[in-house]
């Protein structure tokens, strides 16, 4: 299950993406919004976040009009690793290296073709573990005071 969220800067994008999904067979959960209404970002960060954390949802796309916002509200959450991604490669690798559980997108940014594929490389883009396991596990221990 993929949880999708978005505020009023992210909601044209984000009804592209929960199309796509529907129409390739994706299980998603809608976190909203579903109109234009102004929202502040963190409400639909949290309890997208959540919904990963306390494994209901698998990963998340939070999308807002920079990505920047909702990255930095889920971020927040221990044990979510958010990333803001316009590119093809960033995407590819927050997952190979970062094991990014949340992708972040700018609906104000990028277009939705991009978006798409974006969404692609993070949902079928493996963790390569290793090397990199060994850092994101001192991101952990960043977020238990443990460093
Ligand atoms: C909302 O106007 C805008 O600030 C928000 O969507 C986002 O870009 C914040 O990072």
């Amino acid at each position: 299950m993929i949880a999708i969220g978005c505020d009023h800067g992210g909601i044209e994008l984000k009804n592209e993406i929960c199309a796509y999904l529907k129409e390739n067979g994706v299980d998603f959960k809608d976190f909203g919004i579903n109109d234009k209404t102004s929202v502040d970002y963190p409400d639909i960060a949290f309890p997208v976040a959540q919904s990963v954390v306390n494994g209901e949802c698998e990963k998340a796309i939070l999308v807002c009009g920079t990505g920047i916002g909702m990255s930095m509200a889920a971020n927040k959450v221990k044990g979510i690793r958010a990333a803001v991604c316009s590119d093809h490669f960033s995407a590819k690798y927050t997952r190979l290296h970062n094991n990014a559980n949340v992708l972040c997108l700018g609906g104000r940014v990028i277009g939705p073709g991009l978006a798409i594929e974006l969404v692609d490389l993070f949902l079928n883009t493996e963790f390569e573990g290793g090397r990199h396991k060994t850092r994101i596990d001192k991101i952990a221990a960043i977020e238990n005071n443990e460093f």
